[in-house]
């Protein structure tokens, strides 16, 4: 059985994941990896972006690495054969209906921000975004023509009670071990599955969790907030698409987008999917300078998560923050390492 399969994409998802891989094989070397086309490269060799035997790897593996998907070399490819298209299927073929986005400020960067020290320096937010459902998914979605000229495109964004009772029930349990106070951001003001996700929150809340804090923010406050004073965050747990964009705004803070890891688990005992929060980032690809952190980071996570070995976890973590206490930094940190020299600096604190 793999222990770690690894779908490294397209542009930097490649680079970043080798490092990553570098790291898994020094510090858990019985580790059983194993690696499988995914995204734009798997559509220029198979003609789609996440094959039967893709799936099936990854469903059978206790952790999955993803690197990056996309570009614009598949721009114009049929839109369910889009590398994102591969992505979503992913997700949802592994069932991965919870994503921890965990917002951390190691200290050494705390001047890396775009964001004054004082707001980012501590800062340990971690995001729960719901994963497999909402406007992403929701039916029906089309563009039409318009008898009178013109187009029409519809998307819908649907959520049951379980859905949103499942991923917060893992916000809570996170806040349990955490600083004891989940945020949940919305837009009940506007949209029904905001008034529904309010509603069920506070239900299951009551029911279950009433030692837990719990405070309801407008999607819109939060991501102000985000900005203005990320600190009164513990955890916050939101739909798909705000949790899209609240986590690569929540990176920034972090330093850099290249910082950020992620963790989408599923019911346990099932294989988790962890991934870089960033992208295939096409105006750096192939220049060897994209942060692997983020991937190294999202390993760290399956270390965690999925592969039962958080001692190792731990020790990797101290790693990284060792590395960067020493200094390293790849270009958007403000520094000059390589990829392959930012996964030197980790190895060598192994
Ligand atoms: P992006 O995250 O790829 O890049 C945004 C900016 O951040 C760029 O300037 C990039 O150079 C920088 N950046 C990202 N990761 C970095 C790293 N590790 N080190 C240093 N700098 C880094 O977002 P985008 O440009 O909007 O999207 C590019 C492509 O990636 C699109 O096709 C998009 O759909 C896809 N995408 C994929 C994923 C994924 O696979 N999980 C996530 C986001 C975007
Ligand atoms: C992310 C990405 C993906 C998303 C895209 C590439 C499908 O932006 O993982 O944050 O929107 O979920
Ligand atoms: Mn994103």
């Amino acid at each position: 059985m793999t222990d770690l399969l690894l779908l490294p994409g397209d542009g930097i998802g490649p680079e970043v994941t080798a490092q990553a891989r570098r790291v898994a094989e020094a510090i858990a070397p019985d580790l059983s990896i194993a690696e499988a086309p995914f995204g734009g490269i798997s559509f220029d060799q198979l003609g789609t972006p996440l094959s039967d035997d893709t799936l099936a790897a990854a469903k059978a593996a206790k952790a999955v690495l993803m690197g990056a998907v996309g570009g614009p070399k598949w721009k114009d490819a049929p839109r369910d054969k889009r590398p994102e298209a591969g992505l979503l299927s992913l997700r949802t073929g592994m069932a991965v209906f919870a994503n921890l986005r965990p917002a951390i400020c190691f200290q050494p960067l705390a001047n890396a921000s775009s964001l004054k020290r004082e707001l980012v320096e501590g800062l340990d937010l971690m995001i729960v975004r719901e994963l497999t459902g909402g406007v992403y998914f929701g039916q029906p979605r089309f563009i039409e023509d318009l008898p009178g000229g013109g187009r029409r495109a519809v998307d819908t964004q649907v959520y049951t009670t379980a859905e949103i009772e499942r991923v917060a029930r893992v916000a809570f349990d996170l806040a349990r071990g955490r600083r004891n106070k989940v945020s949940s951001a919305e837009k009940s003001n506007v949209m029904e599955t905001g008034l529904l996700w309010r509603e069920v929150v506070t239900d299951l809340h009551k029911r279950e969790y009433a030692d837990v804090e719990l405070e309801h923010i407008l999607a819109d406050n939060a991501a102000m907030q985000i900005v203005k004073n990320p600190k009164q965050f513990d955890v916050m747990v939101t739909d798909n698409l705000f949790g899209d964009i609240l986590s690569d705004a929540a990176a920034q803070l972090t330093g850099s987008l290249g910082m950020l890891p992620s963790a989408a688990l599923g019911v346990p005992g099932t294989p988790g999917l962890y991934e870089p929060i960033h992208g295939s980032a096409p105006d750096i690809a192939g220049k060897g300078v994209a942060n692997p952190l983020a991937s190294i980071l999202s390993f760290e996570m399956a270390l965690r998560w999925s592969l039962g070995r958080a001692h190792l976890a731990d020790k990797l973590y101290a790693a990284v923050g060792a590395a960067l206490e020493k200094g390293a930094r790849t270009p958007d940190l403000g520094g000059k390492l390589t990829t392959v020299e930012m996964g030197d600096a980790v190895l060598a604190e192994l």
